[in-house]
């Protein structure tokens, strides 16, 4: 187990220029991450892994630095936001696929895998959707055929160029009990397994992923996602994969037993993934800060490259420029590998030792 062997005092000896409240400026800003040694996902392939990141695709359009870097570092890419249903489906039955189909051609070019992010989930529904079922409207019945064509056409249309899928997101509460969302209210925890049946179906080869936050050790909610994951092998439904998402954050410390954890999932013949990672901190940031966090993010990373079943690693945006956390977590931010003048934290530096010294 090589979690956190890097030392702290390595990685404070990090040149930092630690500027403002929101952010994080880096010394290293005019040279990284274009300059110097071989990229992430150079390493990463001689490690058997596959180094990603999300993706925004506003962005990726608009910023020369950020495309750059998406393509240099990474070698395989997720969906941000363009392959969830309210974007891909904003008028029942009018499609929007030009987001995700740019994703897809953007790897495509560059040698890149995509992971799709995420076919069923309670969250970034369409408004004709959630308006529909809280009105009455749409019925049970209607609603599962609707969940159907859904999971049918997005799967089918990205068939053989999508390597994972997370089929269902967030579907278990803290407790270990399911989620109360409209999907189980009216379908009953059967949706589950019909949503990896009708992905199978749609597309054979992709490996078909459970998704979730705080699942990183061994806790009730984990261990809800291990019972629900045998049950369903074990009645021969098509789920391959355990999709760790890894929203961490140093002021609650490093989850407990993550070697553990993914070795239960890998016993039951499973993938692992970590399919989100980001580590948050309350602002502002100063270098003690970003040396724990680059402990945590070597955490995770180690225990991927620890798990044979681990193949896969992705961040969850690689800039602070670009994150979701500063405005979900008022006052918490510098959750990602480079500042957001591009330049690289520590972080940065615990990824590519890692992934240097392999498995
Ligand atoms: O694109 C619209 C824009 O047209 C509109 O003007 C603007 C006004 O609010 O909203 C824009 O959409 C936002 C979208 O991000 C794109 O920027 C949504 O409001 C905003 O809610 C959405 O947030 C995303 C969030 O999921 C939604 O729950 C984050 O970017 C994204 O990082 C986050 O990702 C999730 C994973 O999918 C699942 N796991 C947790 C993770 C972090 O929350």
């Amino acid at each position: 187990m090589k979690n956190f062997r890097m030392s702290v005092v390595g990685l404070l000896g990090v040149t930092l220029l630690v500027t403002g409240f929101t952010g994080v400026q880096t010394a290293a800003a005019h040279e990284a991450p274009q300059g110097g040694k071989a990229p992430l996902r150079a390493l990463a392939e001689r490690a058997d892994l596959r180094i990603g990141t999300a993706v925004d695709m506003a962005a990726l359009g608009e910023d020369t630095t950020y495309r750059r870097t998406t393509g240099r570092e990474f070698n395989s890419v997720t969906a941000e936001n363009v392959m969830k249903w309210e974007v891909v489906e904003p008028a029942r039955g009018t499609y929007d696929w030009s987001g995700a189909d740019a994703l897809v051609r953007f790897a495509r070019d560059r040698g890149q895998v995509v992971r799709g992010h995420t076919l069923v989930w309670h969250s970034q529904l369409p408004g004709w959707l959630t308006a529909g079922v809280a009105d009455g409207s749409i019925g049970a019945g209607e609603l599962r055929g609707i969940l159907r064509k859904h999971v049918t056409t997005e799967v089918k249309r990205y068939k053989g160029r999508i390597q994972q899928w997370d089929v269902v997101n967030e579907v278990f509460e803290e407790d270990g009990s399911l989620r109360n969302s409209i999907w189980l209210q009216k379908l009953g925890p059967s949706y589950i397994a019909d949503a990896f049946r009708w992905a199978h179906a749609a597309d054979p080869k992709a490996k078909l992923f459970l998704n979730d936050y705080n699942v990183e050790g061994v806790n009730a909610k984990s261990t809800a996602y291990y019972e629900l994951a045998k049950r369903l092998r074990a009645e021969d439904v098509p789920v391959q994969g355990f999709g760790i998402q890894g929203h961490l954050a140093i002021q609650y410390g490093f989850p407990g037993d993550v070697a553990g954890n993914l070795a239960r999932f890998e016993r039951l013949g499973m993938q692992t993934a970590f399919t989100e990672v980001d580590v948050r901190m309350i602002l502002p940031a100063d270098a003690e800060k970003l040396a724990t966090q680059a402990t945590y993010f070597r955490g995770l990373l180690d225990a991927c490259l620890g798990a044979r079943s681990c193949k896969s690693f992705t961040v969850w945006g690689f800039t602070d420029k670009y994150s979701w956390v500063p405005g979900v977590f008022a006052g918490q931010g510098a959750a990602t590998l480079l500042g957001e003048d591009f330049g690289r934290k520590p972080a940065y530096g615990a990824v590519r030792e890692g992934l240097a010294e392999g498995r």
